[in-house]
């Protein structure tokens, strides 16, 4: 076995992998609430894996309930050092049509009133979130694509909405000026979080469905989403499969492992 763990967020549509061995759920008990589901811990080839399914199995959690906080500390619990997270989105590009799969290297945060950090109150730390993505885990997700039979495209800005509803028309439009190419619902305050718990992190987006910006077309429904998701379910497994075979052997540090060390503000004498 190497010295990577994985955690692999599944998004809609991944509520399982297949390639696991030894596949075991395991409930894990958080200070920070209940995650969203146990956690399935397994290996694939030489890494640990511990997958848990965002809305949980028969996806039964709304994107504005999830308990983040609760998911990324229970994953760390478990282990992990790494996260690949899958979501399913919409495009705001014509470059970025239904099937592909893109790196997310941006984020808009546009979520309101979510728990987005660990740090509220007694211990205040700022991490960095300038370059919110591991680079190092985005390239080897590129190639897993590729290995995987699947198209893709390295970096994208994700406009994270608060939903659960669609966006309208303009919002939509909006927030192609603002620059974001895909738009999903989950991937904030997810990446915060694993950032302060200095888990690097990499989102993996599956586009499903073109939004709401062009006018000639009709706008996202549910059923396209679930759809396109069922269609690539299968290739998102494989990918997930050729992800993890295709890490070194050797985890080298990354500097996210010490996010935190340069963010606390809370003065020493005052730490618990
Ligand atoms: N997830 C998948 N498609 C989406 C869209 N168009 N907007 C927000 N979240 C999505």
């Amino acid at each position: 076995m190497s010295d990577w763990t994985i955690g692999i967020i599944g998004g809609s549509g991944l509520y399982a992998i297949d390639a696991l061995e030894d596949a075991q759920w395991i409930s894990v008990k958080s200070p920070w609430g209940e995650p969203s589901d146990k956690i399935l811990c397994g290996t694939i080839g030489h890494v640990r894996v511990r997958f848990l399914p965002r809305h949980g199995r028969g996806h039964r959690i709304a994107p504005g309930s999830i308990n983040a906080r609760a998911n990324i500390d229970a994953l760390k619990r478990s282990g992990c050092t790494d996260i690949l997270a899958i979501s399913a989105v919409g495009s705001l590009s014509e470059e970025l049509a239904p099937g592909r799969f893109v790196t997310v290297d941006q984020f808009i945060d546009n979520t309101r009133g979510r728990p987005s950090s660990f740090f509220d109150s007694g211990f205040v730390a700022h991490v960095s979130m300038a370059d919110p993505v591991c680079a190092r885990l985005s390239k080897h997700a590129v190639r897993a694509v590729g290995k995987a039979g699947g198209e893709v495209t390295d970096g994208a800005t994700y406009l994270a909405m608060e939903g659960p509803q669609f966006s309208t028309r303009a919002e939509s439009k909006l927030y192609r000026h603002w620059g974001a190419e895909v738009i999903g619902m989950t991937g904030m305050p997810e990446a915060k979080l694993a950032r302060e718990a200095e888990l690097p992190y990499a989102l993996l987006a599956m586009v499903t469905d073109w939004d709401a910006w062009r006018d000639d077309e009709a706008a996202v429904e549910v059923d396209q989403v679930i759809a396109q998701m069922q269609d690539n379910a299968k290739l998102a497994r494989k990918v997930v499969e050729a992800f993890c075979k295709g890490l070194p052997k050797k985890r080298a540090p990354s500097p996210i492992d010490q996010a935190l060390s340069d963010a606390v503000i809370t003065a020493p004498e005052q730490h618990d």
